[in-house]
Formats: structure tokens, sequence, C-alpha cells
């Protein structure tokens, strides 16, 4: 597998940047908000410096994909468009191809037979191919949605699959089949649905008969391997750019998915026509945290349809909305606008979700309190569903705006609805006390810090690394550990951030660099430093130990404090720096007091409340500063 790329496989699941001579990211093994995934290109390795795991393309993909060896090999030569060899099965292996594996291998085969249908006979390219050119479709766009057609004839195709030895039993079971025995697809073009990994999951069938008594789509029914609420159309074909472009577009049908990927808009999948649910939200949210929701404009409950959308709002989820012109959907107006006129579209009418309810609601009330108190019930509830308590209140602000009421009016009802919501989850006993507090909306705080550079805490850092290679604490190696600590780090000072680098280089093959490595290095910087640090060595009093109560002879403890220490002091500095950065753009946005950049200025807000409470946090750890917090 040397054609796998580290940088490409991993890219097609982590969005990765630049950092010195590596990528980094956000690690996909475990829940975090700073960066400590490290992606080696040169040596085709990835390494999480929070939850440790590393490996190389192949160990990626089974780890992330819960493949097993074979079928990461598999996915990497699809990949790449390489052969794998195949190697002989033993009875053991043979036994574990589970019936969900059978069940794949038919749709597969089914996928291919159905693609062959309608790229090599005669019906299926004068019926099936010919009905896609005129939608538009190239061949290309064909081969990639692997779009198929099953024959009009009754049992084509389930007699080949039976002649291929797949059990008539399975093929019933996957819907391939109808309890006659006839082809459940007949006549239809078919659409595959595919799993995350590209795996085939079923069809959907588009009849090519005008008759309004004939279903326009007939689908595969659920089965061990298909389950509707959890899948989105075309997630594989998409994931890669929503990943690139941190955004991910949701319409409600096939054909809408395959042109807009045609018009180059590849972030894109469709919930297939039904109501979102938390699961296709949260496979969603595993890529991007933007979603941009279009609406066909012909879509008769548009309001009905928002309401939806609640579920999205409560995972966390940024919702966008976009309303179409009426008589299109995304398929047509994309044909119509070509791939920037329909981005720039989007861009021009892409509204808030929750301001587009706000509006709609409005205009239909036309001024009847009776009708607009049923409307702020309705957004209030929409707004309470969201789970960050800063965008809630910004919503808030915004839509008393709007609404013309009080603001105050609008956060007693939602704190109405958020403590009946927390109480539901509370055990009886405790419900009567939870009812008098209230929920705080925003919590201030103010500091008054000069910074300076981070030098000697950057400093402090090389010594730690040099002075302790050879000690372990708590079972791991001083230098993984400051490491780990330090992942989401940035050194500043360009020498000390090449030391780093170096003890990063060493940790990813395994090895803990001693001091001699550094005293004799070709990098004369490197080795002043070095050199610089160990003739002052650092050392402990008498004093000290006394002062904290140990003796001093027990270096792993204080080689601990003394990592925890140092390594806080750096955080807390820079993170000092990054809060009073935040708040500066912050201000400046507020002053501007333009509409369009709300979005940043709750991301300011957030971002400064997070820093704030990483502060604390470090303070507590480095036992010397208090800050002042006023509430
Ligand atoms: N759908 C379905 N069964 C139906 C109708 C619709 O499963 N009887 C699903 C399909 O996934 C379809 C989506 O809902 O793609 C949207 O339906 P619709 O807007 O009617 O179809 P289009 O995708 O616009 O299809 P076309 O452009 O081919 O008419
Ligand atoms: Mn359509």
């Amino acid at each position: 597998m040397d054609a796998a790329r580290i940088d490409e496989v991993v890219g097609d699941f982590v969005r990765l940047k630049k950092r010195g001579v590596n990528l980094i990211g956000l690690c996909p093994f475990h829940d975090e908000k700073t960066p400590s995934f490290n992606v080696s290109v040169a040596r085709g390795i990835y390494k999480c410096f929070g939850c440790g795991k590393g490996g190389n393309s192949v160990s990626f993909v089974m780890e992330h994909e819960h493949f097993t060896y074979r079928e990461a090999l598999v996915y990497l030569a699809n990949k790449y468009n390489i052969e794998v060899e195949e190697t002989e099965r033993t009875d053991e292996e043979l036994q574990e191809e589970t019936r969900k594996e059978s069940l794949y291998i038919i749709n597969a085969f089914a996928q291919q037979f159905f693609q062959e249908q309608l790229l090599q006979t005669e019906e299926g390219t004068s019926i099936g191919l010919s009905y896609f050119e005129e939608r538009g479709l190239t061949r290309d766009t064909i081969d990639k949605f692997k779009l198929g057609y099953c024959p009009a004839e009754g049992e084509v195709f389930t007699q080949t699959a039976i002649q291929a030895g797949y059990k008539l039993e399975l093929l019933q079971q996957l819907g391939l089949s109808n309890q006659y025995g006839k082809d459940f697809f007949r006549g239809r073009v078919l659409f595959t649905i595919h799993n995350v990994s590209g795996k085939v999951l079923g069809f959907g069938g588009r009849t090519l008969s005008a008759d309004k008594k004939i279903p326009k789509y007939v689908n595969s029914p659920e089965t061990e391997i298909y389950f509707k609420s959890k899948i989105v159309y075309g997630i594989h074909q998409a994931r890669k750019a929503i990943v690139q472009q941190d955004s991910c577009f949701l319409v409600e049908g096939y054909m809408d998915v395959i042109s807009l990927h045609q018009g180059g808009i590849e972030n894109v999948v469709a919930s297939s026509g039904t109501a979102l649910t938390q699961e296709q939200v949260r496979l969603i949210k595993r890529y991007t945290q933007h979603v941009v929701i279009l609406y066909d404009g012909d879509a008769a409950g548009v309001k009905a349809a928002l309401r939806g959308l609640d579920i999205a709002l409560e995972e966390g989820l940024n919702v966008k909305v976009v309303l179409l012109p009426a008589e299109d959907d995304p398929d047509t107006l994309v044909q119509k606008l070509g791939g920037e006129g329909f981005r720039k579209y989007v861009e021009e009418n892409r509204k808030d979700l929750i301001h587009l309810k706000t509006d709609l609601f409005l205009s239909e009330a036309k001024g009847d309190p009776v009708k607009i108190a049923a409307i702020i019930k309705d957004i209030v509830a929409s707004i309470a569903k969201i789970p960050d308590s800063i965008t809630r209140s910004l919503y808030v602000k915004q839509t008393a705006k709007m609404l013309e009421v009080e603001e105050q009016l609008l956060i007693s009802e939602t704190n109405k609805i958020l403590r009946k919501g927390a109480m539901d989850k509370l055990p009886p006993q405790d419900k009567a006390s939870a009812e008098t507090s209230d929920t705080p909306v925003i919590q201030r705080e103010q500091n008054n810090f000069t910074f300076h550079f981070d030098e000697p805490q950057e400093r402090d850092i090389i010594r730690l690394l040099l002075d302790n290679s050879a000690y372990e604490v708590e079972g791991e190696n001083a230098i993984a550990r400051i490491l780990r600590n330090l992942s989401d780090v940035e050194i500043d000072h360009p020498v000390y951030a090449r030391m780093v680098e170096a003890y990063k280089t060493g940790f990813e093959q395994g090895i803990f660099l001693p001091q001699s490595h550094f005293m004799h290095h070709d990098d004369i910087e490197l080795r002043q430093l070095a050199i610089d640090l160990l003739q002052t060595p650092y050392e402990l009093s008498d004093n000290w130990g006394k002062m904290h109560d140990v003796p001093i002879t027990d270096k792993q403890f204080l080689v601990r404090k003394d990592i925890v220490k140092s390594i806080s002091l750096l955080k807390l500095k820079k993170i000092l720096r990054m809060k009073s950065d935040v708040e500066a753009r912050m201000k400046e946005l507020q002053d501007a007091n333009d509409p369009s950049t709300l979005d940043e200025i709750i991301m300011c807000i957030k971002e400064s409340m997070q820093l704030q409470q990483f502060i604390q946090k470090l303070s507590a750890d480095t036992g010397t500063i208090v800050l002042p917090v006023i509430r």
C-alpha cells in the first residue's frame, strides 16, 4: 500500500491544516476542541498526542471505518485504482463471512448487474441511459453515482443472480426480488445508495412512466444493513468535499445531489424525501457543523418542514436555509444557473433558520396578537433547543427585535422551557429545589493583564525536555508527557519550536531523544541552546522540598509538578494573549454594528468564554495567579 498517501487517506475524514512540516487536525478517535492529531506525510504516519492513537494508512482506515485488515486493503486499493491480490481464504474465514457480508456481496453484484444493463444492453441504453442523458447527466456522473437500469421483462435479474449462486431468499430479503421471484425494480432506472465508505446498502428506483398512479420512486426495504434513518444519500461521494469546505448542503432528492455534483458542488447529501432524523444529523456532524438546507420552491409545507429542523438545532448545528424559486428544485436550478450561478444564488438567499422562521410566521400573522403569541411560543421552543447558551441569548436579542417584544419576555419564556427540560431529567425529590434557580444567560468577565513575550516560559519547557528524558511519570516517559501536554500549544520562538519539533519527530519513531543528541546536533542553534541550558542546570534547593512538603529525593513527584506548572504557565501566558486579541476583535465588530458579522461575533464571544475557562483552570494549576471574575 505504498501508493496510499497518509494525508490523502486521513484527509477524507479529517480536516487537516499545515503546521510546520506536519499536518494537524482534530482527532477523529476522541473528542477534542483543539487539534492534537498529527500527520507526517514524509513518514506516512499519524499520531494523536491527545489519545495516543497512531499508525499508518492501513491502520487508520481499519480503526476509523472499523474494517478488518483485508477490508482496509480493499478500500485503499479502490481509492487508488490498484488491484489487491486475492488471497486464499481459510474455512474459518469463510465461516466468518457473516450473513451481513453476504447481503453486501449480493448488493454489489446487483449494482454491477444494473450498471451493465444501463450501459451495455440495447434496452438499457435506449430506455435508461437516454433518460439520464435527457436529464443532462454525463457519462462520468452516471459512473460516479453507479446509476443503473433494471430490465422491464419479469425476472432477468433474479434469474441471473440465482445462476450466480445467490439464494432467492436473500434476494427477497434485500427487496431485489418480490415474493413471486420477479424483479422488484423492473423497468426502472436505479440510484445506488451507498454507506459512508461506499458499500451498497440498497437502491432507489424511478419509474419512467408519467402515469400518476404509479409511484415515482420505489426504494429498497430496510434490512440488516440498510437503516434509512441512519444514512443520507450521497455521503460517500460528498464527505471529502464536506470536510474540505466545512459545510454541507442538504437537499431532498437523488437527482438534486447528482446534478449539484455535476455542477461542481460536491458537498451535498439528500435526506431522500423523509424528515431529518437525529442519526442523520449526527452523521453529518461527523464532518461539519455547518448545514445549508435547500428547500424546493414548491414544497407545500415549508413551515412544517422548518419545524422538522429543530432536530439539527438540538444537535448544535449551525443551520441556514435557502428557499428556491417556486418552479425549481436544486436539480433544475443548478442546470439553469450552472455551478457558479447556483453558489451565488445560495450566497444571496440563505437565511438563518430562526430568522427565516420568524420572518415567515410574522408575515402570515399580519399583526393578529393571538397568532403572534403562538409564533412566540413556537420560536422560543426552537431557540430553547440550541445547546449553546451564548448563541441562544443572541437569538433571543435578535428575535425580540424582529417580533417587537421585550427581550426579557423571550428570556423568561426560554428559561421556562429550559428549566422544564432540565427538571424532566431530575428525580422527583430534586424538582422542588431546582425550580428556584435561574439559568444564567451570559456571564461577564474582566481582566486587567498586560502581556510580554512568552520566551522565558518557552525556554523552561525546553529545559524540561532536555532534563528529563530518562524519567517516567506515572508510567509515562516525561518527554511523552510533556509533548502530550504541549499538543495544543504553538511555540513562538523559532529555535525553541524546532527543538520541540525534533522531540516530536523522535517520539513518532518511538525514540525519546537524550541530551547528548542535541549536544552534538548538526543544527548549530539547537546545539547552542542545549549547551546553554545544560550549563546552567536547574537545581532544586532543599528549600523547595520543604516548602512543598516532599523529600527532595522524590524525583518523579518533582518532575510531575514541574511539568504541570511549567506548561500551565506557558499556556496561561498564551491564552491570556489570545483572549485579549479575541476581545479586541469583538469590540471592533460590535462597534461597526454590521448585522452580517453576527456569526463572527458569536464565535468571538464563545471563544473568549472558552478561553476564560481555560484561564481559570490553568491559574489553579500554577497556583500563583488569581483572576478577578465579575458576574
Ligand atoms: N421519494 C421517494 N418516494 C416517492 C417520492 C419521493 O422515496 N414516491 C424520495 C426520493 O428520494 C426523491 C425525493 O423523495 O428523490 C424527492 O422527491 P421528488 O422531489 O418528488 O423527486 P425528485 O428527486 O425531484 O425526482 P425527479 O427530479 O426525478 O422528479
Ligand atoms: Mn426533481
